[in-house]
């Protein structure tokens, strides 16, 4: 609290006021973008425990933004029992071509949501370079 006599509390935010403060769609979606990019990399570098760390944290991502913004909710538990289970089985499983194929599909049905709700020149494309803060190859 301010020492500042001038200085006028702010009155108490709703549960509605709380729920637009809380990180929007974007933020959500440029973390998804993140963990999304390291998975890859951390897959193909043999990795797996930190690639599977990733698709579940893109995971718990999308279940957290299809509690604050329920409008992308359906989409979102079919985007992760059609894609998301797919990724973690094949990368449970150590299996690199089962794993790419899985990802590719599920980038591809992640940019067709992005055409659906209004937004097609989100186009998500795997960065050329991996990401150079992690050890991709610790299982090696
Ligand atoms: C691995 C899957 C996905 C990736 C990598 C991804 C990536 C991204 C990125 C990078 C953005 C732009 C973020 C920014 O503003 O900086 C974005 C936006 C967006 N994404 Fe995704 N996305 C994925 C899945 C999904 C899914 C399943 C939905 C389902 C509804 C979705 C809906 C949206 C929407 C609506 C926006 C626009 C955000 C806004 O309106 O502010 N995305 N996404």
């Amino acid at each position: 609290m301010s020492d500042d006599p001038q200085s006028k509390p702010f009155p108490p935010l709703s549960l509605e006021e709380v729920a637009q403060l809380l990180p929007g769609t974007g933020e959500i979606m440029a973390s998804v973008g993140i963990a999304w990019w390291k998975c890859a990399y951390a897959a193909r570098g043999g990795n797996w425990e930190l690639a599977a760390y990733f698709a579940r944290r893109v995971r718990g991502l999308q279940r957290k933004l299809a509690r604050t913004r329920p409008k992308y909710a359906d989409d979102l538990v079919a985007f992760e029992t059609e894609h998301l289970t797919a990724v973690l089985t094949a990368l449970g499983a150590h299996n690199g071509p089962a794993f790419e194929r899985a990802y590719a599909s599920a980038t591809d049905a992640a940019n067709e949501l992005h055409v659906k709700w209004a937004k097609p020149y989100i186009r998500w494309v795997l960065p050329d370079e991996p990401p150079k803060d992690l050890d991709l190859e610790l299982d090696r």
